[in-house]
């Protein structure tokens, strides 16, 4: 059984509130809110307002913020009164993941560090005794819809040997191009955690797609 985290960045806006409230029903473990900055991606999305309303009006939510932003530090506890369960940053962001790590925790929060497709996976080394949760991109961070890169495979794989070798807990989260497919092969190869927005969300039925992806 996997956790699925449906990436709301897919959902209908005008009906938010509503949307989350299906995919939780559905069987949803988290929700997954992607926030952009226009600069760290060519994006930009949502933030603390937005957050801080979906936890007023959904308070059993636990929301998985996934921040795509250059310099995370300055936000961290804007986020975590907003409401967020846990909070991701980038290794490839421009703050130092010791300060930022610090400030997740210190905010109450759990801590999750995420890596581009880019970046080995031998470059979280040094920060996996400090983590809750690690992200495997499957896309380049930006855009919801994009095709699975099949290179986050082998990635979840090492992670989930170097957990155990380390006889660590952090769950391993995968993101981009989940669909039924897939996540199939995700969670073969480690992944316990399955972020999916346009396969979630744009699918005919969101809730079958989110219990779908649970029996995975
Ligand atoms: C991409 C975001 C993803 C995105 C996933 O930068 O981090 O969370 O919403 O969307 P799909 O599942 O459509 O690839
Ligand atoms: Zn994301």
């Amino acid at each position: 059984m996997a956790i699925v985290s449906p990436s709301i960045l897919s959902a209908d806006f005008c009906g938010l509130g509503d949307q989350c409230r299906l995919v939780l029903e559905a069987g949803a473990g988290m929700l997954h809110f992607d926030v952009m900055d226009g600069h760290f991606v060519p994006n930009i999305s949502f933030g603390v307002p937005v957050l801080a309303s979906l936890h007023q009006g959904i308070p059993s939510a636990f929301f998985d913020v996934h921040l795509m932003i250059s310099h995370p530090l300055a936000y961290v506890d804007a986020f975590a009164r907003a409401g967020a369960g846990l909070i991701n940053f980038h290794l490839e962001s421009e703050d130092d993941p010791a300060a930022v790590l610090a400030a997740i925790r210190a905010a109450g929060c759990k801590t999750g560090m995420t890596i581009k497709p880019g970046t080995p996976a031998e470059a979280l080394d040094p920060w996996l005794d400090q983590l809750d949760l690690v992200l495997v991109m499957s896309v380049e961070p930006g855009f919801g819809g994009q095709k699975f890169m099949p290179s986050c495979l082998d990635k979840l794989t090492a992670l989930k040997a170097r957990r155990e070798a380390l006889g660590l807990a952090f769950l391993l989260e995968v993101d981009g191009g989940v669909n039924d497919e897939t996540a199939a092969l995700c969670t073969r190869a480690g992944a316990d955690v399955l972020v999916a927005g346009s396969s979630v969300f744009a699918a005919a039925d969101p809730a079958g797609a989110v219990a779908r992806l649970a029996a995975m």
